[in-house]
């Protein structure tokens, strides 16, 4: 039987808003698509701002943006802790001075830069083997506030009659390197939209340091051994509690940010998260896990550990999956990849200056850092605030929990200790592999598969930008090819009977 064009609509008109509130979507939904972020951190709340800004003028610009945290906070591994009443960065601490996203946050929320401490800037840098250091600078006596550290290291007669001018060729290196990165700052007319983080990394020309491990780079570059043990070696176990088997980008990172000019926001960096979620127009759920993520027809479907359930016509997914339990239905596919832990231990009291066989506690430098050997049980110690001579605030990094006992033969004197162990950063191989940026061919995505080139706020971030192009052009296509109004009308109508079945 033939139906006029005017029946048509009628019937239409008569079924779908049955239909319509049968599957719970109003008709708002199809020109208000919702996109859903699982995770707040600056992954995630960068993601949110991007798409604000990219989707104007698009079948974007008049989203929901719904965000869902575990946690009864935002910001995720930008965190403080709080030591007898003073704060300190647990997470994610210190930015590079060429960290353009971040600064720009800062600059445009109106947050304030903090610049090191002299304390935290101090060169006082000592390297500890287990038994004695093995290298010592003589920073702590002359305190020049907000130097550049590597460049007051080189002027360190002591560090260049050590290490000579492979000091010089591992400063070219991580220039190069950060160079390379800028390229993700350039223009949208000349930077594409990255659909693979191999794309994206090829594009800048950091692919093969992705290839190869940062031990194999530098003596490439021919750095000396002794240079690659120790000072390489204490920084990468400071910034990725890993040794110098990581791959070349992510300790060329890593190596970055142990130079001059780092800088973290006044009051915890958590606020970067905080105001770009704040300002993005976003639904925030805190306190929402997200167990399921299920592609249902034409939306995904996520429920919650509440029992909520969420309609998303694009979901993405801003925290590394290789600890949480999220079911994705259908199943997804992604290459096994396990978190380096990192056990961020804060101590009030004073270090035992016996267990370094030192007799003062002004003997050990404010920074000390340790070699790769499994014997040592610590992989750095800090001062972080200096109250006086016989009371300061430390921050110790280990790869297991640090022990009461450990902890005991490390101070003489204790009087406040917080523990937090964080599933901190991806383990870093060569060759390293990537998971997708799209998981599943439609509306899916995963913000932090670009951890495995490196982890910092500044690369989630730059992820994030990313991902707002990726899914605005993305969006727009699928919708273009489907824009009549008919078929819109048929979308909502399968999903309305996909969900009864
Ligand atoms: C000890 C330590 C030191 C570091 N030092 C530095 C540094 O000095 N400089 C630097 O730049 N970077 C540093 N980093 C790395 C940096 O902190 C991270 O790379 C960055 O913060 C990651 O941000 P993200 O948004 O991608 O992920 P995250 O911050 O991890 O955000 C993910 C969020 O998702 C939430 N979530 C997870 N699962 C679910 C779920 N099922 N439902 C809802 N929510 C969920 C989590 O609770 C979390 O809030 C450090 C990290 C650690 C741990
Ligand atoms: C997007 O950001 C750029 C750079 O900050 C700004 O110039 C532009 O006005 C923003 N556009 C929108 C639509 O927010
Ligand atoms: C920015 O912050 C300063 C102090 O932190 C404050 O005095 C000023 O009013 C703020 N400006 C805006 C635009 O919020
Ligand atoms: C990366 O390695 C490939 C193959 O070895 C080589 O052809 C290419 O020139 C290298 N790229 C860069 C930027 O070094
Ligand atoms: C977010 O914005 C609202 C109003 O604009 C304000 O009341 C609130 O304090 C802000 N929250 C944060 C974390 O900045």
């Amino acid at each position: 039987m033939n139906l006029s064009p005017i029946t048509i609509s009628l019937l239409l008109t008569l079924l779908s808003p049955s239909l319509l509130s049968i599957s719970g979507v109003s008709v708002e939904d199809e020109s208000h698509p919702t996109v859903c972020i699982i995770g707040s951190g600056i992954g995630g709340s960068s993601v949110a701002h991007f798409l604000r800004n990219y989707s104007t003028s698009t079948a974007l610009s008049r989203s929901r943006i719904l965000m869902f945290e575990r946690h009864e906070r935002v910001g995720g591994r930008m965190r403080t802790v709080t030591v007898s009443g003073d704060t300190f960065e647990a997470g994610g601490s210190i930015l590079h001075p060429k960290n353009y996203h971040a600064r720009d946050f800062v600059e445009r929320f109106n947050l304030t830069v903090r610049l090191p401490s002299a304390i935290e800037e101090s060169s006082a840098v000592g390297i500890w083997d287990g038994k004695r250091f093995v290298f010592k600078t003589f920073g702590a006596s002359v305190k020049i506030p907000f130097v550049d550290k590597i460049v007051s290291w080189m002027n360190d007669v002591y560090l260049f009659v050590r290490y000579g001018f492979s000091l010089l060729r591992m400063s070219s290196f991580v220039e190069n390197t950060v160079d390379n990165f800028l390229k993700y700052y350039e223009s949208l007319e000349t930077r594409p939209v990255f659909d693979s983080v191999e794309g994206m990394l090829k594009w800048s020309g950091l692919y093969n340091l992705t290839k190869v491990t940062l031990e194999e780079k530098l003596s490439e570059v021919q750095l000396s051994t002794l240079l690659v043990n120790e000072l390489v070696t204490v920084i990468t176990r400071i910034n990725y509690g890993q040794s110098v088997l990581i791959s070349g980008l992510a300790g060329a990172v890593s190596l970055a940010g142990s130079g001059g000019g780092l800088w973290s926001v006044e009051g915890g960096n958590w606020q970067m998260a905080a105001k770009l979620i704040n300002h993005s127009d976003v639904t925030l759920h805190l306190n929402e896990e997200i167990k399921s993520v299920s592609h249902i027809g034409s939306y995904y479907e996520l429920k919650s550990t509440k029992g909520n359930s969420f309609k998303c016509d694009v979901t993405v997914v801003s925290t590394p999956l290789d600890e949480v339990d999220i079911q994705f239905s259908p199943a997804i596919t992604i290459p096994k990849r396990e978190l380096q832990h990192t056990h961020a231990t804060f101590v009030r009291g004073l270090l035992n200056p016996g267990y370094f066989g030192m007799k003062s506690v002004s003997d050990v430098p404010a920074l000390v850092g340790t070699l790769e050997d499994p014997l040592i049980p610590f992989s750095s110690i800090s001062i972080l605030r200096k109250y006086s001579a016989t009371d300061m605030t430390y921050k110790i990094f280990t790869r297991q929990a640090a022990s009461d006992s450990l902890l005991d033969e490390l101070f003489s004197v204790r009087t406040e200790t917080v523990w937090i162990d964080w599933g901190a950063y991806p383990k870093y191989h060569a060759p390293e592999v990537f998971a997708p940026f799209i998981l599943d061919d439609h509306h899916l995505y995963y913000v932090n598969t670009f951890e495995n080139a490196a982890s910092t706020m500044e690369t989630s971030a730059v992820s994030g930008e990313n991902m707002a192009r990726l899914i605005v052009s993305r969006f727009r296509t699928t919708k273009e090819s489907s824009s009549s109004p008919y078929l819109d009308t048929t979308r909502s109508c399968n999903s309305g009977l996909h969900s009864n079945v």
